[in-house]
């Protein structure tokens, strides 16, 4: 699996005990928080701590579109490299700091730029859609992004003769291509966390819990997909658990969610859904590289942050814009 290479603008943990901690963290970034004029943004696989300390927490085109409003000087992203690039595509001006550059994504790193380029040029009338989990370089390849929860509505957009390319997600593709009736054709990349998932554990869990709603994203793959009462993006999974009447639910996708889901509705139980081994692999090892601590030592130190070639910048706003337009 490749993982984006440190750099000289990325803290080591070696760094991190040489510098000294205030032992009130959440004071000392709020304090810097003012000093930056910084909003921090979080998605919801964050560590709830983390979580706890942002302006918003959303999912990927929630804070998509966050970004976009952004009137603040600095971006303090606490998510994934992909999700730092994109606000900064959206924000070439301002400081977008990320506070463990090492935070990449299984399924970006499933579409190298260079191997996309060829099977996009070997498919010259296809329209391109690519899902927000990629690097800057595949969105400049790409005509329109989405996220999970707008995919159906975007590809529903899309004159019915209109052959398309969808990537980077083998899994939310297939699920998109159901969804609309459409023959997309699919580049084979997946996450690591989201097919991790057990089908045997989740149907024991579900006959030991018969009351209990299963509620999936649809990274998932099929034959787990097949077993969910509810399908949809982290946002909507918050959304359903809030309007339900169900008091109980397994929740198929990265555990930190819950979080929200507990806090939006404190009698309510949620399980988390197993995964094939006895690891804590329903953990997203890269969005939780992010801490408290590294948060802070970013703000002081202004670094790391996220720095773009503006040629691939202005390339993959494009369909960044377009997404935001069709999303409205
Ligand atoms: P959403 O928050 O858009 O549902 O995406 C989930 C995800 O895997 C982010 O990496
Ligand atoms: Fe990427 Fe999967 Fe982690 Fe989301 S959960 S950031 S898709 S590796």
């Amino acid at each position: 699996m490749f993982l984006t290479a440190p750099t000289a603008n990325q803290i080591s943990d070696r760094q991190i005990s040489q510098d000294s901690i205030p032992l009130d963290l959440f004071a000392a970034i709020a304090d810097l928080k003012k000093e930056l004029n910084a909003v921090i943004l979080a998605h919801y696989y964050q560590d709830p701590d983390l979580q706890d300390i942002a302006d918003y927490i959303g999912d990927s085109l929630g804070l998509s579109q966050a970004a976009a409003d952004c009137q603040a000087d600095t971006i303090v992203f606490l998510g994934v490299h992909f999700m730092a690039e994109t606000a900064k595509i959206l924000n070439p001006n301002k400081l977008v700091l990320l506070p463990d550059l090492d935070a990449g994504c299984s399924l970006a790193d499933s579409c190298p730029a260079d191997r996309f380029a060829e099977f996009k040029a070997a498919h010259p009338d296809h329209l391109v859609i690519s899902y927000i989990n990629c690097s800057a370089d595949i969105k400049a390849l790409s005509d329109i992004i989405c996220t999970s929860s707008n995919a159906v509505a975007i590809v529903n957009q899309i004159p019915k003769d209109q052959p398309i390319i969808f990537a980077p997600d083998r899994n939310l593709g297939r699920y998109v291509s159901e969804q609309t009736g459409r023959d997309l054709l699919l580049w084979d990349g997946a996450c690591i966390v989201h097919e991790i998932f057990s089908e045997r554990k989740l149907v024991e869990l579900k006959i030991s819990h018969p009351q209990a709603d299963i509620i999936a994203h649809p990274e998932c793959e099929a034959n787990v997909l097949r077993h969910a009462d509810y399908i949809g993006s982290t946002t909507g999974l918050l959304k359903y658990v809030q309007s339900s009447d169900r008091q109980e639910f397994i929740v198929v996708t990265e555990s930190g969610v819950i979080h929200q889901m507990q806090k939006a509705t404190p009698l309510k139980k949620f399980i988390p859904a197993p995964p094939t081994s006895n690891c804590a692999c329903n953990e997203c090892p890269y969005m939780r590289l992010n801490t408290l601590e590294k948060v802070y030592l970013a703000m002081k130190r202004r670094s790391p942050e996220i720095i773009m070639d503006e040629s691939i910048r202005q390339a993959a706003l494009k369909p960044m814009l377009k997404m935001l337009e069709m999303s409205k």
